[in-house]
Order: C-alpha cells, then sequence, then structure tokens
C-alpha cells in the first residue's frame, strides 16, 4: 500500500486500485476499496477537499478497460478480451516454439479492428491504459489497430488494411525468441545484446512462415517496421523507395504506441507527446510522411475539443492544439481560455466524452 498525495502526484494514483475506502469529511462513502481510480475520480476527491489516497497495486489493462468502457462499449471491450487472450496464446507457442495456428487470433483481429475503426474514440481509449504488465501484448494489438487506421487512411482497399493491421500485431512477434533479459531489461542494451534485438523482424517472419504462408503486406510490415526512410534502421537499413508501404506503417504506428504506453524502464508519456515525436521523426526523415502526416492530423482532429483533466484536478476542453507544441494546447476551463504553456499545469488524462461516439 502506498500514499499518494493527489494534489502533487495525481498521476501515480491514475489506474490503481484503491487499498481501503475513502470517506467524505461527512462520513459519506465516496469510493469504495478495490476500485480503479480515473481521472474523473481524482476530480470528485478534489472537490471534497480530499488530499491524499491509500493505494494498492496497478488494475491489469482489462480491468482498467472493463471500468472506463464496459457499460458503453461492451461490444469493443468483449473483443479486445478476446483479442488478448488469443495474442497471449499465440506468444506462449511463438517462445516454447510449438506449432502456432493463427487462424483464430487473426479472425479475432478482423472483428476488433472493424469495432475500432468504425469509431475513432476507440483509438482514443487505448492510449488511456497504463501499467507495463501486460505490455507485449497490448502494444501488439494497439500497434494492431493503429495501423490499420494508418492504412485506411491510405485509402488501401479494406482486405490490405486487414492484413497490415495484422502486420502490426504480429510486428514483434521474433521477440518471443531472443532471451527475457534482453528484451525485458530495464536499461540500456550493450552493443552485443542491440545487435540480438535487431533480429527479431527476421525471426518473426521465419516464425510465422514455418505456420503457413504469409501474405505479402504481414511478410513486409513485420520484416519492416525498424527501417527508416533515410536508411538509419534495421535490419537491412533500406532506403527511400525500397521501404515497403507496409513497413512504414507499422513503423509510425509503433512509434506512436511506444511511446505513449507504460514500459518496464519508462513511464508513459502523453498522446500529445508521443505525436510530437512522431511529427519530429517524420520531419528529421526518419518516418514516413505520406502515412505519418494524415495520421497526426487525424489523432489532432479526434483530440480537437476532448475534455481532459488538468493535473490541478479542473475539468477542461482542448480548444486547440498548436503542430509546434502539441503538449501545450489552449484549453478552454469555465469561461476562461488559457494557454497550458508556461502555466504550470499538465494534462493528467483525456476525459470519457459521449460525443465522441460517432
Ligand atoms: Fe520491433
Amino acid at each position: 500500500m502506498e500514499w499518494v498525495y493527489i494534489h502533487r502526484h495525481a498521476c501515480r494514483a491514475l489506474d490503481c486500485k484503491l487499498a481501503e475506502d475513502v470517506y467524505s469529511k461527512h462520513k459519506t462513502l465516496l469510493l469504495k476499496e478495490g476500485t480503479v481510480v480515473t481521472a474523473a475520480h481524482i476530480q470528485l476527491l478534489f472537490q471534497h477537499g480530499i488530499s491524499r489516497i491509500a493505494v494498492g497495486g496497478q488494475a491489469s489493462v482489462l480491468e482498467q478497460l472493463e471500468q472506463k468502457w464496459e457499460g458503453r462499449y461492451s461490444r469493443f471491450v468483449q473483443a479486445y478480451r478476446q483479442q488478448f487472450e488469443e495474442i497471449k496464446r499465440v506468444f506462449a507457442a511463438a517462445a516454447d516454439g510449438t506449432d502456432i495456428d493463427l487462424t483464430a487470433c487473426s479472425d479475432q483481429f478482423e472483428q476488433l479492428a472493424e469495432e475500432a475503426l468504425a469509431s475513432g474514440s476507440m483509438l482514443v481509449v487505448l492510449q488511456q491504459l497504463q501499467g507495463h504488465s501486460d505490455y507485449t501484448y497490448r502494444h501488439s494489438i494497439h500497434v494492431g489497430m493503429l495501423s490499420a487506421l494508418i492504412a485506411r487512411l491510405a485509402d488501401f482497399p479494406h482486405d490490405l488494411v486487414m492484413e497490415i493491421g495484422k502486420a502490426g500485431l504480429y510486428h514483434d512477434i521474433g521477440k518471443l525468441q531472443i532471451a527475457k533479459e534482453i528484451i525485458q531489461k530495464p536499461a540500456k542494451l550493450t552493443p552485443e545484446e542491440f545487435e540480438k534485438m535487431k533480429q527479431h523482424p527476421q525471426l518473426g517472419v521465419a516464425l510465422l512462415k514455418k505456420n503457413g504462408e504469409v501474405p505479402r503486406m504481414i511478410h513486409d510490415g513485420v520484416l519492416d517496421h525498424h527501417e527508416r526512410v533515410d536508411g538509419s534502421g534495421y535490419p537491412r537499413g533500406l532506403q527511400g523507395e525500397d521501404l515497403s508501404a507496409a513497413g512504414l506503417i507499422v513503423a509510425v504506428a509503433d512509434v506512436f504506441d511506444a511511446v505513449s504506453s507504460d514500459r518496464s524502464y519508462q513511464k508513459k508519456s502523453s498522446p500529445f507527446r508521443a505525436l510530437r515525436i512522431v511529427t519530429e521523426d517524420i520531419f528529421s526523415g526518419k518516418l514516413s510522411s505520406r502515412f505519418g502526416l494524415p495520421f497526426t492530423a487525424q489523432m489532432l482532429q479526434l483530440y480537437t475539443g476532448a475534455d481532459v483533466y488538468l493535473s490541478d484536478g479542473r475539468l477542461g476542453t482542448i480548444i486547440q492544439l498548436f503542430p509546434d507544441d502539441l503538449e501545450h494546447p489552449l484549453v478552454l476551463v469555465g469561461q476562461d481560455a488559457f494557454n497550458l504553456r508556461g502555466s504550470g499545469l499538465a494534462i493528467l488524462d483525456v476525459a470519457d466524452r459521449r460525443s465522441w461516439e460517432k
């Protein structure tokens, strides 16, 4: 159990489970022990003048999804839950070297991707999930959905959108064949370890091929997701025209999701910082502008008008995001509009908003 002073460290309490009941000054029960703390709860606690709460461990990804979205997006949560189980099963087989049947996992992905593409809000939800314990599964599922979105924005036909999505889903499957000490190392890899790590795209393709024919887009996406437009990537150091479309797409999705997710060695950044990093990588010639710019534009559009919780507990609405300073948008709080830049405030989380449902 840990005490968190929410005026200073509200972020630390987010998505943790309450270790004990929380009462108001008038002895009314506000939140029950075991509740997964959301930004809305923190706002409630601020309103009641409560400055610290006792939290236990972090809720699992599925518990967070269920808490936030079960009632409203039940089909999506159900599809996500099943996808989670499927990818776990596939990765366990990949790690053991046993035969993998991808059929159920790939079929499930199509259902999940349809749900995600039908409403942009799902992609906003994904970046709200916290905790690194299930990172491998979660990151794979999210890169899959984001890759499908980017492919759709680029007007690929539906069957290729799904294939590119599956390339994102399986992009890191080769990592299962690399020593855990390297994959989970909470520090910078040595040059030797990094050389081993760089083999995971080829290992992934070989693993998929062992289990049947691999469609072109899946093959390219898995093999090329660490290639970079300027030739600085791996494993082959391809450049420009030689890069595959699927590889370029999965690369954008991978960078965005990795930055905006908790990992064992790094706390997640806000989606706004992730978009900033993707934009910088596009302009420095690493990520594809053809696929990256429509994606960042789409995400900016999704977040403009979003309600956000600020680090002082107030609820605001993003009225303008500045491409040159994405982490400090113009925010409306009550009747006042102000720029977060220089305000000392940060965006704690994106609030649920029904108006996102379209
Ligand atoms: Fe990778």
